[in-house]
């Protein structure tokens, strides 16, 4: 590993239950993210974006493979020592913000430390939610605050550190277009300021826009990884394209490969490289009841839930 790449995942399995219930939500991924890049990282709902961000983030631990943050490798760190890394070097921003109701937002902000036995500078803190634009709001409680404030103070909370990576699930998913940019602007700003790295899940090719690099998630596996500058109908077309093509429809009926339609010259030797087609075991997986029944439920809630089960251990 070089020393520009602050993440680095080396064919990265994740599953989840046993026997028939088993289910793939990562299939073996490799991807690195350099230090000062933001990337953006899309796919359908199911397709094993947050297990990709909550593996990297030390949140939840691969039934197979290695992740690396900022020089440290994760795989057989304590518990200790792994929640110690992502205090020290991981800032993690949830679509649910995941703000302690009963907290002003300068608490919140302060939380991680506090969490962790230290007391953060009382300027630092006032410094963190300044640098979001809230200098109005320190003793607001989230009640108080709209949901784009309630983001900012997540962010906020993730920056007092300056931790090396952020990783954001959805951050701009329950927001208002003008609110998004804020936020967007505020990632922009760790990545071309501060040379931190961030890595943020999306499914808005607008948001995806204002990424250095767009990783595509299908079915468990990376579909794409385009790198040059994006505009944000490309990344829309893009989107449309791996969906159609059935690549990431986890629910569909009979179809175990896609439609061997042209691809665009950026592709083909991408899936040529990560094999897009799955494998049979994996197909049955993906097509068990089970998994039927967790794409008509959130996806997404599952992952939350245990968010909130990390976040006081991490924070
Ligand atoms: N805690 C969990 N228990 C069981 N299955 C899960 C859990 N979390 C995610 N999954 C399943 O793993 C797959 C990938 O989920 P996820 O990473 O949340 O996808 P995405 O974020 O792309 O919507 C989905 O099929 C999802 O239902
Ligand atoms: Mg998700």
């Amino acid at each position: 590993m070089t020393t520009t790449q602050t993440v680095v995942l080396d064919e990265v399995r994740a599953a989840y239950g046993d026997g028939e219930r088993r289910l793939v939500a990562l299939d073996g991924v490799s991807v690195a993210f350099e230090r000062g890049t933001f990337t953006a990282v899309m796919g359908p709902s199911g397709s094993g974006k947050s297990t990709l961000l909550h593996c990297a983030a030390g949140l939840e631990r691969p039934a197979e493979g290695s992740v690396a943050v900022d020089g440290v490798v994760l795989d057989d760190l304590s518990e200790d020592d792994l929640t110690r890394l992502r205090r020290d070097r991981i800032g993690f921003v949830f679509q649910a913000f995941n703000l302690v109701s009963a907290l002003t937002a300068e608490q919140n902000v302060s939380l991680p430390m506090r969490l962790a036995g230290r007391r953060p500078r009382a300027a630092d803190v006032v410094a963190a939610l300044a640098a979001v634009g809230l200098t109005d709001r320190l003793r607001h409680r989230p009640s108080e605050l709209s949901g784009g404030e309630q983001q900012r103070v997540a962010i906020a909370r993730a920056l007092i550190s300056r931790p090396a990576v952020v990783f954001a699930d959805e951050p701009t998913g329950a927001l208002d277009s003008v609110t998004s940019r804020h936020v967007l602007d505020l990632l922009r700003a760790l990545v071309d300021e501060h040379r931190q790295t961030v890595v943020m899940v999306t499914h808005d090719p607008v948001a995806a826009a204002r990424a250095d690099r767009v990783v595509f998630l299908a079915d468990g596996r990376i579909a794409d990884d385009i790198r040059q500058a994006q505009t944000a109908e490309d990344i829309a077309a893009r989107t449309t394209h791996l969906e159609k093509s059935g690549v990431g429809n986890t629910v569909h009926s009979g179809a175990t490969t896609r439609p061997d339609e042209p691809e665009a010259p950026a592709s083909v030797s991408q899936r040529e490289e990560t094999g897009v087609r799955r494998s049979a075991h994996h197909d049955s997986v993906r097509r068990s009841d089970h998994t039927y029944e967790r794409e008509e439920t959130s996806p997404d809630r599952a992952a939350n839930r245990q968010d909130a089960d990390h976040l006081e251990e991490s924070w």
